[in-house]
Order: C-alpha cells, then sequence, then structure tokens
C-alpha cells in the first residue's frame, strides 16, 4: 500500500487522460489525511492549477469560508480533493472517460484517509460517488450510506456564484455535515 506522499508523487507523473497534455499542475488534494472528514469537487480551475492546489479560486474561498463559519479548517479536520485532479480546458466538465481514469487515484486516497464522511461537492461528484444517475437538486442534503461511509452531496460552490438563492441550501447541507461529524467523534 501507498503512503498518501508516495500515491501523490505517482500521481504527478501521470499520463492516462489527455488532461495531463494541458495541466500546469497536477492537483492531488490537501488537508489533514486522519480525519473523518472529506469533500470532494469536479476538477481543478484555473487558480487551482496554477497553484496545485484544489479550491482556492473564487469557488473555493466561497466554500472556505462557510467551513471555516463550522469549525472546519483544512489544516485542522478536513481532507479535499476532486473526482479529476487535472484542468479540464475552459473548465468544462470531464469526460466520463476522463473521470474513470482518474478515479482510481480517488478510491486510494479513500482508502487511505478512511473518513466517515465524503461530501461530493456538485454534480460531477455525486454523479462518480453516489449515483451515475443522479440529478444533484434531487438528492442534495440526504445522507447515504455505503460501505460504512456517510456519503453526502452538495451545490458545488461555483454554482452558489451563480445563483445566490443555492447558497442557504448549501449551508442547510453543511450544517448536517456538522451535525453528523459531532456526533461522530463523540463516539469516537
Ligand atoms: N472547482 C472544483 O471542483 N475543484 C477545485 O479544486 C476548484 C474548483
Amino acid at each position: 500500500m501507498f503512503t498518501m506522499e508516495e500515491l501523490e508523487q505517482y500521481a504527478q507523473g501521470c499520463r492516462e487522460c489527455r488532461l495531463h497534455k494541458k495541466r500546469t499542475n497536477l492537483v492531488f488534494g490537501e488537508g489533514v489525511t486522519n480525519t473523518v472528514l472529506m469533500f470532494v469537487g469536479e476538477a481543478p480551475g484555473a487558480d487551482e492549477d496554477r497553484l496545485g492546489k484544489p479550491f482556492v479560486g473564487k469557488a473555493g474561498q466561497l466554500l472556505t469560508k462557510a467551513l471555516t463559519a463550522l469549525d472546519f479548517e483544512r489544516s485542522k479536520n478536513y481532507y479535499i480533493t476532486n473526482i479529476c485532479k487535472c484542468r479540464p480546458e475552459n473548465n468544462r466538465t470531464p469526460t466520463e472517460d476522463e473521470a474513470e481514469a482518474c478515479l482510481p487515484f480517488l478510491r486510494r486516497q479513500v482508502l487511505l484517509i478512511k473518513p466517515k464522511i465524503i461530501v461530493c461537492l456538485g454534480a460531477t461528484a455525486a454523479k462518480y460517488i453516489i449515483d451515475r444517475n443522479s440529478r444533484i437538486s434531487d438528492i442534495r442534503g440526504q445522507w447515504f450510506e455505503r460501505k460504512g461511509y456517510y456519503l453526502i452531496a452538495t451545490f458545488h460552490p461555483a454554482a452558489l456564484l451563480r445563483d445566490e438563492s443555492k447558497k442557504r441550501l448549501m449551508w442547510d447541507d453543511l450544517k448536517k455535515v456538522k451535525a453528523k461529524y459531532d456526533e461522530i467523534l463523540k463516539e469516537l
């Protein structure tokens, strides 16, 4: 079994799909690796590609602000990554073959971290983690229990930048995550 550092090093050389050709940086993931809480987004945007870190652009800053308000800190209690580790040009949705090529990295990250809660940020993460045919507006805010993981989806923070009315719903979802997190920590 790889350590997270070894897995990242291996990923840095990945050429499994066309996205490697245009990357500035592969964005592997960031945060605490012995944690119960993991967030998964879609794929890096321009800022993430430039800096090599997930969720550091405008959408990421919005998410980080909401998480901080719930006392979730990247350096303290969660890990965050994406379905695809390389940026699709013009921030298009990753294709199925790009997602499939990258999913083995996410599966290994999950095996290493062993989170109890996995939060899917947006439709792409929900599709590959919860249900291939799901609609984000139908399943968001609901818990799914699979193989000992609690799974939940909420809107992608970029969707909140386009539609302010989603902020309230995402906040409700994140409060559910916080309640579950507190409950799990009490049991540990
Ligand atoms: N959007 C994502 O889905 N992931 C990032 O890392 C940044 C923006």
